[in-house]
C-alpha cells in the first residue's frame, strides 16, 4: 500500500480547515529540523558531536554538545519562514524573538530540542518534543507572558524519536498521526493513524531508584504494582526505563503502559523533574488525542495555568484507567 507523506498529509488538513497555511509550513520546517537533527544524532562519534558543550543551561543541566547544536538548527530553520512571533526551548534562558529581518507570524513554538542527553554519549534513543501556541492578540514584542498559557490552547504538538528508525508523531488536535522517516527518500511518509492507547495496562515507567523519595500514594500505588498475582492488583506488572521521555511515551503510544515521573522529597522546593511546557504539555496533548490520560497526580496537566517558562511538574500520563487510580491516590490517600 502507498502511503501519504507528510507534506501530503498536512495539505490535505489545510483542505479541511484544520489548519492554515502558516501552520502547515510550521510543521514542515520542524519536521525538515528534525530530519537534520535525526542525521547529526545518526552520525554518533562520527560528526564530532558526542559529549558535553562544557555550559549550562537555565535549570542547572550541563549541556551537552547535540543539546546545543539541536537548538540551533530548530531557531535556525525557523527563524525566517514567516510563520512565527517567538520560540522557546529548554536550552535558552529566554523567549527568542524573530530577528528584524524577516516576517512575525501568528505561532509560538516552544521545544525541547533534544529530549533524553544521559542517553546521547551510549546510543541508545533520544528525541525532539515541540509545542505549538498561537501569539496572543495584539502582542508585538512577545515574552515569556506570552507563552504561558495552559495546555489546552496548543494548536499543534508532536516529537520526533531518534531511534532505530526516526519517528515524527504529530497531533493537530484531531487524533494522533506517526510518520517514519524514509532515509533513502528524504520524507516522511505516514505509518499510523488515529493511533491509540490502550485503557488498560499491565507496563509501567518509573525511574525506581528514587522510591525512598516519593510521597505516600505513589509508594502505595508501585508496591501494588510489584505485589504482582497475589497482591491487590491480581496480576503480574513489567517495567521498562528508557531515561529518555519520548522514547517511553512513544513505546506507551504504541503498546500501552504507564509513564510517572513523580514529585519526590529528595529536593522538596522542586515539583517533579519534567517541564510544563515543553516536555509535559506537548505529550499530555498527545496522550489525550491517542484515547489516554495526564495528570499531575492531582489535576489535568494540560489544564495547569503556567506560571513560568521553565516552570517543571509531576507527570503521570499514558493507559487511562491506570493513570485514573493513581490520580485517585493522590486525591484521597488511604
Ligand atoms: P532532557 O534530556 O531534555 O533534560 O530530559 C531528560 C528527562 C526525560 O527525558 C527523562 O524521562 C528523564 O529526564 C530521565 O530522568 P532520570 O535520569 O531521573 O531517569
Ligand atoms: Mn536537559
Ligand atoms: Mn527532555
Ligand atoms: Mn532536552
Amino acid at each position: 500500500m502507498k502511503s501519504i507523506s507528510l507534506t501530503q498529509f498536512l495539505i490535505e488538513q489545510q483542505r479541511e480547515g484544520r489548519i492554515n497555511a502558516d501552520l502547515r509550513l510550521l510543521i514542515e520546517v520542524v519536521a525538515r529540523a528534525c530530519k537534520r537533527i535525526s542525521i547529526a544524532v545518526g552520525k554518533g562519534a562520527l560528526g564530532g558531536v558526542l559529549g558535553s558543550a562544557g555550559t549550562e543551561n537555565v535549570q542547572g543541566e550541563t549541556q551537552k554538545k547535540l543539546d546545543v547544536l539541536s537548538n540551533e538548527i530548530l531557531l535556525e530553520a525557523n527563524a525566517w519562514g514567516g510563520h512565527l512571533a517567538a520560540l522557546a526551548s529548554e536550552e535558552m534562558d529566554d523567549p527568542h524573538p524573530i530577528p528584524d529581518r524577516y516576517p512575525k507570524g501568528e505561532y509560538l513554538l516552544v521545544f525541547d530540542p533534544l529530549d533524553g542527553s544521559s542517553n546521547i554519549d551510549v546510543n541508545i534513543s533520544v528525541g525532539t518534543i515541540f509545542s505549538v501556541l498561537r501569539c496572543p492578540e495584539g502582542v508585538k514584542e512577545p515574552d515569556e507572558k506570552a507563552f504561558l498559557q495552559p495546555g489546552t490552547q496548543q494548536v499543534a504538538a508532536g516529537y520526533a524519536v531518534y531511534g532505530s528508525s526516526t519517528v515524527l508523531v504529530l497531533t493537530l488536535g484531531d487524533g494522533v498521526y506517526q510518520f517514519t522517516l524514509d532515509r533513502e527518500q528524504g520524507n516522511f511518509p505516514l505509518t499510523h493513524a488515529k493511533m491509540r492507547i490502550p485503557e488498560d495496562t499491565s507496563e509501567f515507567a518509573i525511574n525506581m531508584s528514587n522510591m525512598r523519595h516519593w510521597e505516600p500514594p505513589m509508594r502505595r500505588y508501585i508496591d501494588e504494582l510489584l505485589a504482582g498475582k497475589t497482591g491487590p492488583r491480581g496480576r503480574d506488572f513489567n517495567m521498562r526505563w528508557v531515561a529518555s521521555m519520548v522514547a517511553d511515551v512513544h513505546r506507551i503510544l504504541t503498546r500501552g503502559g504507564i509513564f510517572i515521573y513523580p514529585r519526590d522529597l529528595k529536593d522538596p522546593g522542586k515539583p517533579g523533574k519534567l517541564r510544563l511546557m515543553y516536555e509535559a504539555n506537548p505529550m499530555a496533548f498527545i496522550v489525550e488525542q491517542a484515547g489516554g490520560a495526564a495528570t499531575t497526580g492531582r489535576e489535568r496537566i494540560l489544564a495547569i495555568a503556567p506560571a513560568q517558562l521553565h516552570q517543571r511538574v509531576p507527570v503521570f500520563l499514558g493507559s487511562k484507567n491506570e493513570v485514573e487510580r493513581v490520580t485517585a491516590y493522590h486525591l484521597t490517600p488511604a
